[in-house]
C-alpha cells in the first residue's frame, strides 16, 4: 500500500527575521515559507514564490505578523528536585553563594533533594519548567545532568531529560555534568571521584543518554587538571565539551576547554584576554548568562567588547537552576543581555538562535533557510527588537516545531 505523504503547509506574509546572513536580522519583509514534513522547503520573499506548488498544500496567511526561529536555551539545569527559597533567604541575611557551597548547602542541598525524588516527581516537575519555557517559543533546550552524582542518579536524571525531549514537542540535547560538585561521600577524595565519574561516560554513551560533556572549574568546583581528565575521556569516546568557565574567578578553564575544541565556554564574567584569543581561534562560543549574573549579584561584566572585537560568537540562555538562575524565560534573558552584558539586541538575538544552535552543534536550526529545520515562533510584535525591549509580557502566539503547529492563537 502506498502511504501518502502528509500534506505540506505554506505559511505566506509574515515579517520575517530569519538570520540568514547578508541583511540584518536576515529580514524578509513580506515572507513565505513552504514547509514538507519537519523541513523548510523554500523561504524567501512572496515575490519570488515558486510558481510550481504541489496541490493540497495548507495555507495560512499570517497577516504580517512577526516571524522567527524557534529560540534555543542552550544552557540548562532543568531536572533536579526540591528547591533552595531558604537558600535565597538566607543570602539575604548576608551569607554568600559561596558561604552556602562551602558550608554543605547550595549545589550538594539540591543533590540530596535530588537522589530522593523518584524519576516520575523529577519527570514532572521538569516537564512543567519546559512547558513554561515552550510558551514563549522555545523549541530546543539543553539539560544537563549534576544534581545525582552517582552513577545511577546521574544516568537517571539524564533518561528524564531524554524522556521530555520524547514526550514534549520540544528537541532536548543532554549534556553530562558529572564533575557540578563534589558529592559528600567524597569529601577530601576529588580525584577519586573524576576517576568514577570517567567511567560512567561509557555507559551514558551506550545507552544514548549524552550528546556532550561539562564540568564546574572553578574554586568551588574542579580544578584544571581534573576538569581535563574529565574532558580527555569525553573526547576518547567522541563526545564533545563544553564548560562552565571563569564565573567566579579566572582559572584558565575556557583556554583549556578551547584547546579540546569545546562547543562553548558559559559564563565567563573573569574570563582573560588570552581565554579570549583561544576561544577565538578554537571558534568556541561564549554562553552568557544574565540570570546567574543578576541573582548571584555579581558586579563583574563578562568582556562582551573584547568578546565581540575577537569575533567569538555570543548565545545567551537561561541558566535555569534553582540555586543561581531559578528563571523560566529566555525571554527575560534577552532583556537582560542587553541591559546588563550591552548587548546589541540583535546580538542578543542571535545568541538564542543561530548562536545558540551552533552552542549545542546543531547546524539545522536557529536560522529560517530552505533545507533547515521548521522550528518557528509567530510574535505579537513589529520588530524582534521589541522582543528584547520590553520584558515581563506574553508576546508569543504561535508556535511550529518540527513542521507542526504546537502552539496555536
Ligand atoms: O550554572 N555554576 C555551577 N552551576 C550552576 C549553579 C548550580 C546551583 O547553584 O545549583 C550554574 O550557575
Ligand atoms: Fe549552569
Amino acid at each position: 500500500m502506498n502511504i501518502a505523504a502528509p500534506p505540506g503547509t505554506l505559511w505566506r506574509h509574515a515579517r520575517l527575521a530569519s538570520f540568514q546572513p547578508g541583511v540584518p536580522w536576515g529580514w524578509i519583509e513580506n515572507a513565505a515559507l513552504w514547509i514538507e514534513g519537519g523541513t523548510l522547503r523554500w523561504v524567501g520573499p512572496e515575490s519570488s514564490l515558486p510558481r510550481e506548488l504541489p496541490p493540497g498544500l495548507q495555507e495560512h496567511d499570517l497577516q504580517g505578523a512577526l516571524v522567527t526561529p524557534g529560540l534555543i536555551d542552550a544552557h540548562t539545569h532543568l531536572v533536579y528536585g526540591g528547591d533552595r527559597a531558604a537558600e535565597f533567604e538566607q543570602r539575604l541575611l548576608g551569607a554568600s553563594y559561596e558561604d552556602i557551597a562551602r558550608a554543605g548547602g547550595g549545589i550538594r542541598s539540591t543533590v540530596v533533594a535530588t537522589r530522593a525524588a523518584s524519576d516520575e516527581t523529577l519527570f514532572l516537575a521538569a516537564a512543567g519548567r519546559a512547558s513554561t519555557l515552550m510558551d514563549e517559543g522555545v523549541t530546543t533546550l539543553e539539560i544537563k545532568s549534576g544534581y545525582g552524582l552517582t552513577q545511577g542518579d546521574e544516568a537517571r536524571c539524564l533518561a528524564v531529560a531524554r524522556r521530555l525531549g520524547r514526550e514534549l514537542p520540544l528537541t532536548v540535547r543532554t549534556t553530562s555534568l558529572a564533575a557540578h560538585a563534589l558529592p559528600p561521600e567524597y569529601t577530601g577524595r576529588a580525584d577519586d571521584y573524576i576517576d568514577a565519574a570517567i567511567t560512567w561516560l561509557a555507559g551514558q554513551q551506550a545507552a544514548g543518554l549524552v550528546d556532550a560533556v561539562d564540568a564546574f572549574c572553578d574554586t568551588i568546583g574542579f580544578t584544571t587538571a581534573q576538569t581535563e581528565r574529565i574532558f580527555q575521556a569525553a573526547r576518547a569516546l567522541g563526545l564533545p565539551v563544553k564548560l562552565h568557565a571563569e564565573q567566579l574567578s579566572d582559572q584558565g578553564g575556557a583556554a583549556l576547554a578551547a584547546r579540546h575544541g569545546a562547543l562553548s565556554c558559559d559564563h565567563l564574567e573573569h574570563l582573560s584576554p588570552a581565554g579570549i584569543a583561544a576561544m577565538a581561534q578554537a571558534g568556541t562560543v561564549a554562553v552568557l548568562l544574565p540570570g546567574a549574573y543578576y541573582f548571584l549579584r555579581e558586579t563583574k561584566l563578562p568582556p562582551v567588547p573584547a568578546l565581540r572585537e575577537a569575533g567569538v560568537p555570543m548565545a545567551i540562555a537561561t541558566d535555569h537552576n534553582p540555586g543561581s538562575s531559578p528563571c523560566l524565560s529566555l525571554l527575560l534573558m534577552l532583556n537582560m543581555a542587553c541591559t546588563f552584558f550591552r548587548l546589541t539586541p540583535e546580538e542578543a538575538w542571535r545568541g538564542v538562535t543561530v548562536n545558540a544552535a551552533r552552542a549545542l552543534g546543531l547546524p539545522d536550526r536557529g536560522v529560517l533557510a530552505t533545507g533547515l529545520r521548521a522550528d518557528f515562533a509567530v510574535w505579537d510584535a513589529e520588530h524582534p527588537r521589541e522582543l528584547a525591549y520590553r520584558f515581563g509580557h506574553r508576546p508569543c502566539r504561535r508556535v511550529v516545531q518540527a513542521g507542526r503547529e504546537i502552539i496555536h492563537p
